[in-house]
């Protein structure tokens, strides 16, 4: 039997290249060796988000990007969290069993008070919900940021804590950490990331990739412009051979180091070359489509969680 893989999509905007190529390329490889769910976190931005229109049409345009970038929903179970209501459910009885010191540990609670969010109780049980959503569905693996190990690490106590209260019942999930293995740089140099600013849109018009792109600092050290080629280097490996290719392309920046403008037109043509049967791809699914892919991958998604918690139901002791 093949493994599970289930991850989840926080539904808050557009995506960007260094996600494509840091996040949700390397997911989108899993999900096509494991049987895999993605499930659209719609309860848990409400964590941050009351604004009814926006959910929806985040939700709508998050599910449109994955499937853009490449997500197949014939293969990949695709479903909403909150039309599968043994989350919340399976989440409370977490809660139960785990104590405030426990999840007053968690960084990105922390962080998210830090920056100023309102402490609601949602964001403090945000972890239990989100080891819900793992558990409910045997997961082995879980693809995820690095900024969510430990979530992955209490969805793991949680099953812990279960097992140990009430027998086993629940599969011990393992991270897997996306990111490390190819972080993209952004426009000013730094990591690229929604918060500073910095990005490139995955699914932008031509005139903002290439507003983006000329908004690139240039820096020198090591191949110069060491900003424009680092960023160029992912996008040129995607879009031709990169064996084959590496002497052309190095010889490109060597001929032009001075020649900035240059190379930024030649990184636009390469972005545009990748992005175009993305958004071809992107454009072809309509709002009608998304709500039967949630509507078929919830009913699908729900069969199982329904099984698993007939059992917890057993085992804590409310079926009489
Ligand atoms: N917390 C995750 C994030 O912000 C989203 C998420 C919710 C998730 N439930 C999940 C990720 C379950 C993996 C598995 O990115």
């Amino acid at each position: 039997m093949k493994k599970r893989m289930l991850t989840g999509l926080q539904p808050s905007g557009a995506l960007h290249i260094g996600n494509y190529f840091g996040a949700l390329k390397p997911a989108l490889e899993l999900a096509r060796e494991y049987d895999s769910m993605v499930m659209v976190a719609d309860l848990h931005a409400l964590t941050t988000l009351k604004d009814p229109a926006a959910l929806k049409a985040n939700i709508i345009s998050g599910v449109k990007d994955y499937i853009g970038a490449g997500l197949d929903p014939t293969r990949t179970v695709i479903f909403q969290q909150s039309q599968v209501h043994e989350h919340t459910e399976l989440a409370w009885i977490f809660e139960c069993l785990v104590t405030v010191p426990f999840l007053q540990q968690a960084h990105a609670y922390k962080d998210k008070v830090a920056k100023g969010l309102e402490a609601n109780a949602g964001l403090f049980n945000y972890p239990m919900l989100m080891a819900a959503d793992i558990l409910l569905y045997d997961t082995d693996i879980v693809p995820v940021g690095s900024d969510q190990r430990q979530h992955v690490e209490y969805a793991r106590e949680a099953a812990m804590k279960f097992n140990l209260a009430y027998g086993g019942t629940f599969k011990e999930p393992k991270e897997h950490i996306l990111e490390s293995v190819s972080i993209v740089f952004g426009t000013d140099g730094k990591k690229m990331s929604k918060s500073y600013g910095n990005t490139i849109p995955l699914f932008g018009t031509k005139d903002e990739i290439a507003k983006a792109v000329m908004s690139i600092v240039t820096r020198m050290g090591g191949i110069t412009p060491a900003n424009v080629y680092s960023i160029h280097l992912h996008v040129r490996c995607e879009v031709y051979d990169p064996k084959a290719d590496a002497t052309t392309f190095n010889k490109l920046y060597a001929d032009n180091k001075n020649n900035y403008k240059f190379l930024k037109e030649v990184l636009i043509e390469d972005l545009e070359k990748m992005i175009a049967p993305l958004r071809v791809r992107r454009d072809a699914v309509s709002d009608a489509d998304v709500k039967r892919i949630l509507k078929e991958g919830s009913d699908k998604a729900r069969e199982q969680a329904a099984a698993k918690m007939r059992d917890v139901r057993e085992k804590i002791g409310v079926t009489l």
